[in-house]
């Protein structure tokens, strides 16, 4: 391996480090920061970011109000939660985990979440602002991956960045987010995915990769231009006999690979990860200082 490895955990440590501070300071004013963390059903995977969430609000400072929910919980019933946190002056966070139950709309649930306690960044409005150029929350995962290259020296001004997958979540607000014109971003972007024709013709040229696109090995070595840097956002669980658990944790890069090529990229896990959840809190820090209701 020649590449330098970017770790997300002492980012995101230095990121709650700060948080846990401006919510200190929130205190000595009589606000008690406050996140509700709404699951619903019974996902693996839920669970665990769900438990890390709570774990990371109790860390800064924040009071994480827990909500679980069967999965048979029914629309109306969620609607009606998500109605009484909007009201409720005591809550200045909403996070409702996802994926949702088959039966229920999450564009719907997403929609009925106050933009100004929209701390995941999903709703219409923030996405709208952040296309714009205009504040507004910013999604933790693309927020994350900006102050990790940030963090890592990396400024974008000018540079070629491919992004690979269009998620709501990651991708398109990753791209919108690394065109804007600011200071260490203002990068040239492409929004790349599943059905890209030729996807190394344009790998090849980046300086920096974000994949994102929840593949496996989507981008290997021979796809980058030596020295590039590497962002993997991918989760993904694939079989591996040799282990006890029988699979393994990979990301959207072939790493053994694309680390013996590139300058800068980041470990699955424990690179983009814990950032996520840093960035949550400190978007919930944001909402209880009232930020998003002085935007407009
Ligand atoms: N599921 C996977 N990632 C996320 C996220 O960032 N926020 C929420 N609410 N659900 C998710």
């Amino acid at each position: 391996m020649t590449a330098t490895l970017l770790q997300g955990g002492p980012v995101a440590e230095a990121i709650l480090a700060e948080t846990a501070a401006r919510v200190a300071g929130l205190k000595t004013r009589g606000i008690e920061p406050a996140l509700a963390l709404v699951r619903v059903g019974e996902d693996p995977a839920s669970i665990v970011y769900v438990r890390k969430k709570r774990e990371a609000c109790a860390a800064a400072g924040i009071r994480s109000i827990d909500l679980e929910f069967p999965a048979d919980i029914g629309r109306g019933r969620l609607l009606e939660t998500i109605y009484r946190l909007n009201a409720d002056q005591a809550v200045h966070g909403i996070l409702v985990q996802f994926p949702l139950p088959k039966d229920l709309d999450q564009d719907e649930v997403v929609n009925t979440i106050s933009p100004a306690k929209d701390v995941d960044g999903f709703h219409p409005l923030n996405a709208g602002r952040l296309a714009l150029g205009l504040p507004g929350f910013v999604p933790c995962t693309p927020l994350g991956v900006v102050l990790l290259l940030r963090h890592a020296g990396v400024n974008l001004d000018g540079k070629f960045v491919v992004v690979i997958g269009r998620s709501n979540i990651v991708g398109r607000p990753l791209a919108n987010l690394l065109s804007l014109k600011r200071l260490g971003l203002n990068a040239t972007v492409l929004l790349a995915h599943a059905s890209t024709v030729d996807l190394p013709r344009f790998t090849r040229e980046a300086d920096v990769v974000i994949a994102a696109v929840g593949r496996p090995r989507t981008v290997t070595g021979e796809m980058l231009k030596p020295g590039a840097v590497v962002i993997d956002v991918g989760i993904n669980r694939i079989d591996d006999p040799t282990r006890k658990s029988g699979s393994r944790l990979v990301g959207d890069v072939d790493f053994d690979s694309a680390s013996k090529v590139a300058g800068m990229i980041t470990p699955v896990p424990g690179g983009v990860g814990p950032l996520t959840v840093a960035c949550l809190c400190r978007n919930a820090a944001a909402a209880a200082a009232g930020e998003w209701s002085r935007l407009s």
